[in-house]
Order: C-alpha cells, then structure tokens, then sequence
C-alpha cells in the first residue's frame, strides 16, 4: 500500500505496520554503530568528515543487537518468502548482523565484498586502510527458492567480460554529481552509496515490477536506482532533512526505456519447474510407454502411472535411472531420455515436451 513513497519515522515501529509478505527484495544499510569517539584529524590538520553522526549512536553491543533483532523481524515479517535480502555493513557490526540473521532462520548466499579504491587513507597509519565494506546477501530460509539473475550479472565482471561475477566487487565511493551536497558544499549525507552498488543488487535478485523495500533509506540510492530499472519500491528514513532529498532525487530520475538491455537481462525468467508427472496428466505421455537413453542407445525404460520410469530391476525418477545406467553421479534426465512422437515416428527428446509444457502454462 506504501509503494513508491518514503514514509517518514523509524523503521522498527514502521514496518510491522506494512503488508505482510509483499517484498520481493530488502536491501539495509543500517546504522554501524562504528563507536567512533573522538573527531579525527587528517595531518595537514583538516577535520575527517567521519561517521560520528548521532544515528550511529548505541549504548554498547547489547544495544545494538537488540536493535537489529527487532528490525530484521519486522523486515522479516514483509518478506516474500521468494524473496531475499541484502545487508552491507562494514567490519564493526556486519558480523553481529550475520549472527543474528541465522539466529532469526535467514539462510545466507553470499558475502560480497565491495572494495572502495577510492577509499580514504588510515592517517594515523595504525591500521590498514580501510577500503572494504560487506554486503550479506540472504534468503528467507534454508527451503525458499528465490531469484537471482546470474546470466545478467556476467556483464559487471570487469576482469574477466562475459564470465560469471564472483564476491569481489570493485566501485568507487560515491562522489561527483551523484554525491548530494547541502548548501554549503558538504557531503549532506556521510554514507551515501553508490548507484552502481544498488544496480547490481536490483539486477541480481529482482524482476521490473518486483517491490524492493530499503528500512534506512538515507538519501534514496536504492529508490533512485529501483525506479530507474522499473521496480517499485518503498523507502523508510527518520531523518527529515535526508528524506526531503531523497524526494527530490527520486522525483528526477527517469525509467529506462522497457527496451534497454539493463531491463531484458534482469528480466530473463528462470525456466517454471515442470514435473515429469505433468507429461502423463496432460496427456502428452502414457504409462507403459517406452522411453530410450540416447538417441541411439539400447537401454529403455517403461513409464509407471505415478510418474516414475523403470528399467530392469531399477525404479525411479527420469534422473536417477537414468544416473544408474549411465553409471553417473547424476543425470538430466529430460536430456538424455528420449520417447517416441506418435505422429511423426520420430525419436524426440523428452525436453522437447517438456518445453511445450512450459508454454502451455505460460498461457494459461
Ligand atoms: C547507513 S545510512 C543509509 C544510507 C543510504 N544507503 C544512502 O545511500 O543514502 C543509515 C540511515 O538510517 C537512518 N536511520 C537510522 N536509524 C533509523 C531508524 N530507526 N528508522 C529509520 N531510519 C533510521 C539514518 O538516518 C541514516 O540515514
């Protein structure tokens, strides 16, 4: 009911009143709590302009668990449960959100890990400079299925074009036009992201249409990208001064044309599961008829009337069968099996019906 708006006030007491399952993806960047204490100082004597604002605040660890505890609930509560979340943080608290999240039944995926080159130095040279932040990426449980768009994200591979993507994601920090500055020229928010990070989230794990909810929404990076890649989405941000930016932001930015390339890719479908069963309900296939492994090969199995196939003393699904005679670890099944079409003669592969399944079921 909130889609496509900021809705002003704090997450935690917010989003238990949104819609229960209606998000199809989460991405939170939440507060650090990075417990920094004093200003810092670069050595020709200019202030760090650091995180020490006061939504970074927490009275200790406790605090802060207890915190994240209670929104990663009420996220919870609006997930899908097709759908899947995203977490970035940095060394200070990713670990506490990782914890928490199994703790809560999430299941994780990956850990992608954004390197900043432009990353500011340690000056004080007490530590290595600190160029990395932690982007956890999670579905809702061990059992959900969910989305992730893997041939779309082969074309971010920098190093190596057109191979798959791996965790090691190289993005500047946001900076130039796209970093929004107050009046006076100063960084009017201390952790903006960039839009190339949230564009690779969107296009990994959600379809245009899809909803993405983002709970600290800040200056609106993930609305501005979701609305430019035709998602919907809904913004949760306290602050006042932020959200008003964010308004503005979001109003200017322009859907892609539905023909852009960023939008096809994303929106390749995974291919409907199609089970063997189906082929004898449709009537596509009858029990007691034949199938052979390989075109030309001698091996057969006869189709059962619950959907499984035998051969010989072996009695199962079309991959395990078919993984026994092969003598393989596994098999795909639709393959490698292949039945006889009554009309034409014709040695067909078993894909083939399972595909024209497939369109029947789109059209229906
Ligand atoms: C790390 S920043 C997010 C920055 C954002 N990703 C961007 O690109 O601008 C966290 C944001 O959460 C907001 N925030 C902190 N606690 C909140 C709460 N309980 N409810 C809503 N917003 C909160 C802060 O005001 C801050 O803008």
């Amino acid at each position: 009911m909130f889609q496509n708006r900021i809705i002003q006030g704090d997450a935690l007491s917010i989003l238990p009143a949104l819609d229960e399952n209606s998000v199809d993806v989460v991405f939170a960047d939440p507060p650090y709590n990075l417990q920094l204490q004093h200003e810092l100082w670069r050595p020709n004597m200019t202030l760090v302009d650091a995180v020490n604002d006061a939504w970074d605040q927490f009275d200790g660890f406790d605090a802060y668990d207890h915190f994240t505890r209670v929104w990663l609930t009420g996220v919870r509560h609006v997930m899908k449960d097709t759908a899947t979340i995203w977490i970035s943080g940095t060394y200070h608290n990713i670990f506490r959100v990782g914890t928490i999240l199994q703790d809560l039944g999430f299941w994780l995926l990956n850990t992608v890990t954004w390197f900043k080159p432009n990353a500011m130095p340690n000056f004080r040279g007490t530590r290595f400079k600190n160029d990395v932040e932690f982007v956890i990426w999670a579905k809702y449980s061990e059992q959900s299925a969910y989305t992730f768009n893997h041939h779309a994200m082969k074309q971010f591979n920098d190093f190596f074009p057109g191979k798959q993507l791996g965790c090691v994601w190289t993005i500047p920090v946001c900076g130039g036009t796209e970093r929004l500055r107050n009046t006076d020229g100063q960084k009017l928010h201390s952790t903006q992201k960039p839009e190339e990070l949230l564009q690779r989230i969107l296009i990994a794990s959600s379809q245009p249409g899809d909803v993405v909810l983002d709970p600290f929404m800040g200056t609106g990076t993930t609305a501005a990208v979701a609305k430019r890649l035709r998602r919907r989405w809904i913004g949760i941000e306290r602050d006042e001064t932020y959200v008003t930016a964010a308004r503005q932001r979001i109003a200017a930015v322009d859907p892609l044309p539905a023909a852009h390339p960023l939008l096809k890719t994303a929106s390749r479908e995974k291919p409907r599961r199609v089970p063997f069963l189906t082929l004898l309900e449709r009537g596509y296939l009858h029990p007691g008829q034949r199938l052979r492994l390989g075109r030309t090969g001698q091996r057969t199995a006869v189709i059962l009337e619950d959907g499984r196939i035998q051969s010989g003393d072996v009695t199962g699904s079309i991959h395990r069968v078919g993984a026994h005679l092969k003598n393989a670890p596994s098999c795909n099944g639709w393959m490698h099996w292949y039945y006889r079409d009554e009309d034409t003669g014709e040695l067909m592969m078993l894909d083939t019906l399972r595909e024209k399944v497939r369109q029947t079921l789109r059209g229906e």
